[in-house]
C-alpha cells in the first residue's frame, strides 16, 4: 500500500509575480480552490492520505489552509455559508499533514530529498500542484491510475504526455520502450532538452509514484540542468540500475506553472466544473 504523498512547494512562483510576493503560488486560486487543494484531493482520493509537504520560507498559509480556523467555523457554523468550507473539511478529516522546510532552492531532486524525513523507507507518491489533472470522464484520477500500475510492478512510475517538439525543452523526456496499454519502459531520461536532442516526444509531468531507494540515489547525484539536483537524474539512474516505468495517463493535464495554462486551467474548471455544480 502506498499512503504518503510528497509535495514540493517551497518554490518562488516568479511568474507570478507580483501576485506571489507575499503569497505562495500554490495558494492562487483556480476558481474558488487553491491549487494546492487539487492535487491534495487527488492524492487523498487514490489512497495516499498522509500528505508531506516540503515547504520554504513565505509558505506558512499553506499550513494554515489544512488546519482549522477556529474563528471561521465559529462565525459561520449553523449559517448557509458552511457549505462552502465543505471540501476543505472534508480534506482536513481525511488527511494528515506533515511540513519540512527545505532551506535552499537547489532543484526537484533537492526537494524530494529534504522531504524523505516525512515519507521514510516505504513507496511514496509525489504531486507537483503545478500540473492539474482532470481525468478522462469515469476514470480514476491520474494518481489513483498510477498506484494501479504500481501495483503490478513495483518499481518508480513517471507519468508522462505526448508534447510538441517546440514545448519540449520545458520537461523532462523519456526514452522508453513501449510495452501495452501506455506503458514505456524507461532506457533514459533527460531534463529539458534541445528540441533536436529529445530521445522523444514523451514529456514527464508532475506525478510521480517512487521506491524509496531513490533517496540513495539523490544523495549521490550531482547537480544537473540549470545547476539544479534534478529528479531526472536520479531516476535515469534508477532506470539503469533496476527498472523505472512511464505511464501516458488518460486525463487533461493543465500547466499552472504558466500564466496561459493557469487561465486555461481557470475557464476549464469554471465552465466544466463550476457550473455545473461540481466544484465545491
Ligand atoms: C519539473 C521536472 C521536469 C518535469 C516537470 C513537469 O520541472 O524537473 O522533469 O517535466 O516538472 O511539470 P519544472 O516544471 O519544475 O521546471
Amino acid at each position: 500500500m502506498i499512503r504518503k504523498c510528497l509535495f514540493p512547494v517551497g518554490g518562488y512562483g516568479t511568474r507570478f509575480l507580483p501576485a506571489t510576493k507575499a503569497l505562495p503560488k500554490e495558494m492562487l486560486p483556480i476558481v474558488n480552490k487553491p491549487l494546492v487543494q487539487y492535487g491534495v484531493e487527488e492524492s487523498i482520493e487514490a489512497g495516499l492520505n498522509q500528505i508531506g509537504f516540503v515547504t520554504g520560507r513565505g509558505k506558512r498559509a499553506i499550513a494554515d489552509h489544512f488546519d482549522i480556523s477556529y474563528e471561521l467555523e465559529h462565525q459561520i457554523s449553523g449559517s448557509n455559508k458552511e457549505q462552502y468550507l465543505e471540501s476543505i473539511r472534508h480534506v482536513m478529516s481525511e488527511g494528515i499533514f506533515s511540513f519540512t522546510r527545505q532551506k535552499e532552492m537547489k532543484g526537484l531532486g533537492h526537494a524530494i530529498l529534504a522531504g524523505e524525513t516525512l515519507t521514510g523507507n516505504e513507496p511514496f507518491g509525489v504531486v507537483l500542484a503545478d500540473d492539474l489533472c482532470i481525468p478522462d470522464e469515469g476514470l480514476e484520477n491520474v494518481l489513483g491510475q498510477m498506484v494501479k500500475i504500481y501495483k503490478q510492478f513495483r518499481c518508480s512510475i513517471v507519468a508522462v504526455m505526448e508534447v510538441p517538439e517546440d514545448e519540449i525543452h520545458k520537461y523532462g523526456v523519456i526514452d522508453g520502450e513501449a510495452m501495452k496499454d501506455g506503458l514505456y519502459r524507461v532506457k533514459s531520461m533527460v531534463e529539458k532538452p534541445k528540441k533536436e536532442d529529445a530521445p522523444s516526444n514523451l514529456a514527464v509531468i508532475g506525478r510521480y509514484i517512487l521506491t524509496p531507494d531513490i533517496f540513495d540515489i539523490l544523495r549521490v547525484t550531482p547537480p544537473g540542468k540549470n545547476d539544479e539536483i534534478q529528479l531526472t537524474d536520479a531516476l535515469m539512474q534508477q532506470a539503469q540500475d533496476g527498472v523505472v516505468m512511464a505511464y501516458r495517463f488518460k486525463g487533461t493535464r493543465f500547466d499552472c506553472g504558466s500564466v496561459e495554462g493557469f487561465v486555461e486551467a481557470t475557464n476549464y474548471c469554471f465552465e466544466e466544473l463550476f457550473k455545473k455544480g461540481k466544484l465545491v
